[in-house]
C-alpha cells in the first residue's frame, strides 16, 4: 500500500475553467496531492471535455502530480500526446483496451506511472493477470461521463476486494477511488482499501475547499 495518509485528487472538471490558474492555486493551498484531468471523447462516454493542450498548460502551471483519466475510444492513440503534455500518471479504461497488456507497456516505456480503470460493472477479477504490471486502479463509483453523480454503495465492496486482490499480486499497487466522493463517504471509502479519492464537486464546489481537503485527506483505515 502506497501510502499512509489518504492521496486527495481534485477534478479540474468542477472548477472553474475560466480561471483554471487559480483553481490550481486552491487546490495547491488546500494540500491536494494530484490534479485529476478528466479527458472524454463524446464516444465512450456520453460527454466531450478537453485535450492535450489543457493538460498542458496545467502540468506547465502545478508542482501536482498530473494525473490523466482516459475515458476515450482507442486510447493508444493519444496516450503518447497526453504523456508529452506533461502527464505524469495515465490511466486507460479496461473496457476501452482489447490489448490491455500492450497498452500498459506502452504507458510506462514512455516514462509515465500506468493505470487501469473499471465501470461500475466490470469486476476486479478482470485485472488479475495484469495487476502485477499496474501502478494503480481506478475504480469508478459512478457511470463515467459527469461530475456531480451519487456514489454508487456496491462500489464499497468492490473496493475491498481489489484490496484484497493486491495483497497477493501487487503490495505497491495504489488504490483510486473516483465518483461521488463526499467528506461524508470519504472515510468508508478508505477503509474499504482506498489510498486516493478523486474529489470533483465536493472540492471545487464546496463552500471552503481547504476545509473540504482537509476532512477528506484525514480519512483512515
Ligand atoms: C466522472 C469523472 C470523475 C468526476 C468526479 O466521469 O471521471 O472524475 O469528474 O466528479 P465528482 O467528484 O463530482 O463525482
Ligand atoms: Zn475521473
Amino acid at each position: 500500500m502506497a501510502s499512509q495518509t489518504t492521496l486527495l485528487a481534485p477534478s479540474i472538471l468542477s472548477a472553474d475553467l475560466m480561471n483554471l490558474g487559480a483553481a490550481l492555486k486552491t487546490a495547491e493551498d488546500a494540500g491536494a496531492d494530484w490534479i485529476h484531468c478528466d479527458i472524454m471523447d463524446g464516444h465512450f462516454v456520453p460527454n466531450i471535455t478537453f485535450g492535450p493542450i489543457v493538460v498542458q498548460a496545467i502540468a506547465k502551471n502545478t508542482s501536482m502530480v498530473v494525473d490523466t483519466h482516459l475515458m476515450i475510444s482507442d486510447p493508444d492513440r493519444y496516450i503518447e500526446e497526453f504523456v508529452k503534455a506533461g502527464s505524469h500518471q495515465v490511466t486507460v479504461h479496461q473496457e476501452t483496451c482489447p490489448h490491455l497488456h500492450r497498452t500498459i507497456q506502452y504507458i510506462k516505456s514512455l516514462g509515465a506511472k500506468a493505470g487501469v480503470s473499471l465501470n461500475p460493472a466490470t469486476p476486479v477479477s478482470t485485472l488479475e493477470e495484469i495487476l502485477p504490471d499496474l501502478d494503480l486502479v481506478l475504480l469508478m463509483s459512478v457511470n463515467p461521463g459527469f461530475g456531480g453523480q451519487k456514489f454508487i454503495p456496491a462500489s464499497i465492496e468492490k473496493i475491498g476486494k481489489l484490496d484484497r486482490m493486491r495483497r497477493e499480486l501487487n503490495p505497491e499497487l495504489v488504490i483510486a477511488v473516483d465518483g461521488g466522493v463526499t467528506e461524508e463517504n470519504a472515510d468508508e471509502v478508505v477503509k474499504a482499501g482506498a489510498d486516493a479519492l478523486i474529489a470533483g464537486t465536493a472540492f471545487f464546489r464546496a463552500a471552503d475547499p481547504r476545509a473540504a481537503a482537509g476532512k477528506i485527506k484525514s480519512a483512515s483505515r
